[in-house]
């Protein structure tokens, strides 16, 4: 695992571009054999989709996001969770360890702005009565707990909105767990105030189940983007959508 960092870390790197130049010493070479090696920014993420899915498409199976078409400010904050501590992930943490801020930025972008299908989910292997309390949670909340519903943030599509909540369709059941419960013990951390650790602690331990196999469960309709926030405010202020980078 060290040594497919490492490597995936190297080709990280903005590549050389050799260039006829390279060749100065030999003119004759120089002027019948210009080398160029291309470098644009998708090649340089091509390591990301060996985890992240073709192009930036996750697998349905296990534990993987997708990333694609998620908003930009969203997926720079994860690359700073990561590579600053506020996320656990050695593989992210170890991939973005000697990126700079710019560089993250940029590969947060590239990402943004794919625009690619989604797969089906596979069929829910899920009782009924547990899918049914995770509609109820996503759609309209449980007032008695203080759940706000999903929808109030996440659109009411669950596409996500601008600029910074990302949507909640296409995401494998086991990620979707995983990050609830991150929350729940801290191992997951947003800028302050973390209206998504409030959330997440408030949900009994069956609820997280609940609203993950639901979630996991919807087909993702064409088109399917972020949208602007509904205007007024938030159920829960969120530091990271009012302290989003721009
Ligand atoms: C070896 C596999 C692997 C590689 C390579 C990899 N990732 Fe990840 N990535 C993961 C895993 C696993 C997670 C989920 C971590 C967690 O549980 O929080 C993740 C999470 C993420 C997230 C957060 C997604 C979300 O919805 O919050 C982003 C953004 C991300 N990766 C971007 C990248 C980028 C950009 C690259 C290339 C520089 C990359 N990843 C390379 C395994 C990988
Ligand atoms: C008050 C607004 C708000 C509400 C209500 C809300 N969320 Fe969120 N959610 C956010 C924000 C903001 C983020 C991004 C946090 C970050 O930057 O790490 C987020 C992120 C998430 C993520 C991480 C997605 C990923 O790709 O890693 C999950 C999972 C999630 N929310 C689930 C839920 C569920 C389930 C509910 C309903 C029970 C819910 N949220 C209700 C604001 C909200």
């Amino acid at each position: 695992m060290k040594r497919l960092l490492s490597a995936l870390a190297l080709v990280l790197a903005p590549a050389l571009c050799l260039t006829a130049a390279a060749w100065a010493g030999d003119p004759v070479r120089a002027a019948s054999q210009p080398v160029v090696v291309p470098d644009t920014l998708a090649q340089r993420l091509q390591p990301c989709t060996a985890c992240h899915g073709a192009e930036g498409r996750a697998s349905r199976e296990g534990y993987l996001p997708r990333i694609a078409g998620k908003p930009a400010a969203y997926l720079y904050q994860q690359l700073l969770n990561f590579r600053d501590g506020r996320r656990s992930n050695t593989t992210m943490a170890e991939l973005l360890a000697h990126q700079g801020d710019a560089y993250l930025r940029e590969m947060a972008g590239h990402f943004a702005s794919l625009d690619l299908p989604h797969t089906a989910p596979p069929a829910a292997p899920a009782a009924p009565a547990l899918l049914a309390r995770g509609q109820t949670l996503v759609l309209q909340g449980d007032a008695a707990r203080r759940i706000p519903a999903c929808v109030a943030c996440h659109g009411q599509a669950l596409a996500g909105t601008l600029p910074a909540v990302p949507g909640l369709l296409g995401l494998p059941r086991d990620y979707l767990i995983g990050q609830l419960g991150a929350w729940q013990t801290g191992s997951r951390r947003a800028v302050a105030p973390d209206c998504m650790a409030q959330i997440a602690r408030r949900l009994a331990p069956e609820d997280a189940s609940a609203v993950a196999a639901w979630l996991a469960a919807q087909a993702v309709p064409p088109g399917h983007r972020a949208v602007p926030a509904a205007p007024g405010p938030a159920p829960l202020p969120c530091g990271s959508v009012s302290g989003a980078p721009p």
